[in-house]
């Protein structure tokens, strides 16, 4: 097996001429953000600041529906995300009924909460594959990044997941607090029998924007990180994939957020906004679409906010006239617009970008404010 360095050249996204917008891509996958409710207090959230609250969020019946849409739609993977999914009772009928769909489901977890009696219910429900959070290597330290004793718990739930004979990844956010610890958590991967193992260096969305400066490795750090992911690879690559997500403020080279921008995937907000990223909420311009007002396919094919950064017109300069701007898209929008204010603006990680200034690391390192919710 190879070591996926994940530095962001996307696949073509596929096009489905005579639907409307004709060249609009098709949708492959629905992230389905079942609740912002969460055990954990990670700095690193990105989910937004102020998130909504639980009273609001869609019901089983709600979710079945644009279940049934993002099907029709064309959709072929879901996400099931939070927070914590596993927090929603109704999750396995969520589950159940994107399997009857034909869908591949996926849960996204902390493990915390998934007893064998739920994961036996999702197994009943036809779940196809678990990703699990890890914090770090050393229990301790991973619970004091989680803000909750719970890394025991996880070990315990990727044994049981393993039991269950469901593909596991373990999924890793790197950041200054674990980045050192990259081969003793690969180790930990391989011990838990995981098939896949993601090592992605932190974004900086939602809450995890106020704790950027906590947050952001130092230049050495990275450069070990890389060396590091490179000898896992080399003691670990038969036994797991293993991928190793670079971080875009430290290669010069943005990411291709989300592949391109309304192009292969949306998600969907626990009370039923429709984005075409995780972050896109913020951005300035006319309210989000809702599945509440509008059907999924209205929202894809026709949204003014999934129309807005769409192909390369929108691109300003450097983006414009450069050779890699259907290769990367300009960066991520969201990125952008919280480091310039301007959501059309070359992405600040770019080289070329009037503003790269703005993603030196912090000269100082603050403590990371835990996770807090209203
Ligand atoms: Fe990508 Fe724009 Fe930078 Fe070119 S100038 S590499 S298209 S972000
Ligand atoms: Fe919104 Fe990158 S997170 S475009």
């Amino acid at each position: 097996r190879r070591l996926i360095v994940d530095e962001g050249m996307p696949a073509k996204p596929h096009t489905c001429a005579g639907r409307p917008g004709a060249r609009s891509p098709l949708p492959i996958g629905m992230v389905a953000e079942l609740t912002y409710r969460c055990p954990l207090r990670c700095g690193y959230c990105s989910n937004p600041v102020q998130a909504d609250p639980a009273r609001d969020e869609l019901t089983a019946d709600r979710w079945r529906n644009v279940l049934d849409q993002a099907r029709q739609l064309g959709v072929l993977q879901v996400h099931f995300s939070g927070g914590e999914p596993v927090l929603r009772p109704d999750l396995a009928d969520l589950v159940a009924h994107a399997r009857a769909l034909g869908m591949y489901t996926n849960l996204i977890t902390s493990g915390v909460g998934l007893s064998r009696g739920r994961l036996d219910q999702l197994v009943d429900a036809g779940i196809d594959h678990v990703q699990l959070s890890v914090q770090h290597a050393d229990a301790p330290a991973a619970d004091a990044i989680a803000g909750l004793r719970s890394h025991e718990r996880k070990i315990a739930v990727a044994a049981l997941i393993r039991e269950a004979e469901l593909p596991l990844t373990v999924n890793v956010v790197l950041h200054a607090g674990n980045v050192e610890a990259l081969s003793s958590i690969a180790a930990l991967a391989a011990d838990l029998g995981a098939d896949r193992l993601e090592l992605a260096h932190t974004q900086y969305y939602g809450w995890g924007l106020r704790n950027r400066a906590a947050l952001m490795p130092a230049a050495g750090q990275i450069e070990r990180a890389r060396t590091a992911a490179v000898e896992v690879h080399e003691r670990y690559g038969d036994l797991m994939e293993i991928v190793y997500v670079e971080p875009d403020h430290y290669t010069g080279r943005p990411k291709p957020c989300m592949n391109g921008w309304g192009t292969r995937q949306f998600a969907v907000t626990p009370t039923g906004v429709v984005l075409p990223c995780l972050a896109a909420q913020q951005l300035p311009g006319p309210p989000a679409p809702t599945v509440h007002r509008d059907q999924l396919a209205d929202i894809w094919y026709r949204s003014e906010l999934f129309e807005r950064f769409r192909g390369t017109a929108w691109m300003p300069s450097p983006c414009r006239d450069c050779e890699l701007r259907e290769l990367d898209f300009g960066g991520c929008r969201c990125q952008a617009f919280q480091l310039t204010g301007d959501a059309a603006a070359t992405d600040p990680a770019c080289s070329l970008s009037p503003h790269h200034d703005l993603v030196a690391p912090a000269g100082t390192r603050p403590a990371m404010i835990p996770r807090r919710y209203p």
